[in-house]
């Protein structure tokens, strides 16, 4: 069985047009065999930044070698995930600082990431992410766009091999119908179900 997390952090919920998009692509992806998809959303989370006592309980904790504490679950979960699906909407040319805050949360040396002479090395276990996102305007190719290219880096950070991204852009410009801007994505998104 490969196993999907699905990290939602469509902060508007069912009002959320990206929310849209990951629905279809997790509905395809289990109307076929052998998947099982585990879901995090992000908001019934009380994730919290590093910072005061939160920040050095981490630091007390790595230096004991305490990677099994509690407060790391998130970092195991992503760790051995096979594969990842992330939906987030853009936000100020990046993503909301929810998602921001779970990235704070898992990346963890020895867990979602080790460290030598050398440099850092990704450890975990996902062969490829997709992240999937809609946006007001037409970033697509635009070097403002942060989002998509900063998840992009991270997979290499984190030693996943394969990051894909499908977008709705220009969801607010008002100059293509918001349902055929949808369409074409959702088209595209079940184009990446098959050997997902
Ligand atoms: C707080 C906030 C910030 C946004 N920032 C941008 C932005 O920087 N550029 C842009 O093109 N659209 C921006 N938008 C518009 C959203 O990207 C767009 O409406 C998106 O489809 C919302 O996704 P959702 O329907 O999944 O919530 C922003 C919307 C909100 C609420």
């Amino acid at each position: 069985m490969v196993k999907v997390l699905y990290i939602d952090c469509c902060i508007r919920r069912e009002e959320s047009r990206t929310r849209l998009l990951a629905e279809t692509f997790l509905s395809g992806l289990q109307s076929q065999k052998g998947y099982s998809v585990e879901k995090l959303c992000l908001m019934d989370e009380n994730l919290a930044p590093l910072s005061e006592g939160f920040f050095t309980q981490r630091e007390v904790l790595l230096l004991d070698d305490q990677r099994d504490h509690p407060r790391f679950r998130y970092a195991h979960q992503f760790r051995q995930a096979d594969r990842l699906v992330v939906a987030a909407p853009f936000w100020d040319l990046s993503f909301p600082a929810l998602l921001k805050l779970y990235i704070e949360n898992i990346c963890v040396e020895g867990i979602t990431f080790g460290a030598n002479e050398q440099g850092t090395f990704g450890l975990c276990k996902a062969e490829r992410l997709l992240f999937l996102t809609t946006r007001g305007g037409n970033y697509n190719n635009s070097p403002l766009e942060m989002g998509a290219r900063y998840l992009e880096a991270l997979c290499e950070f984190w030693g996943i091999p394969r990051f894909d991204v499908v977008a709705a852009d220009g969801l607010d410009l008002g100059k293509e119908p918001v349902q055929t801007i949808l369409d074409r994505a959702m088209e595209e998104v079940l184009s990446l179900v098959d050997n997902f």
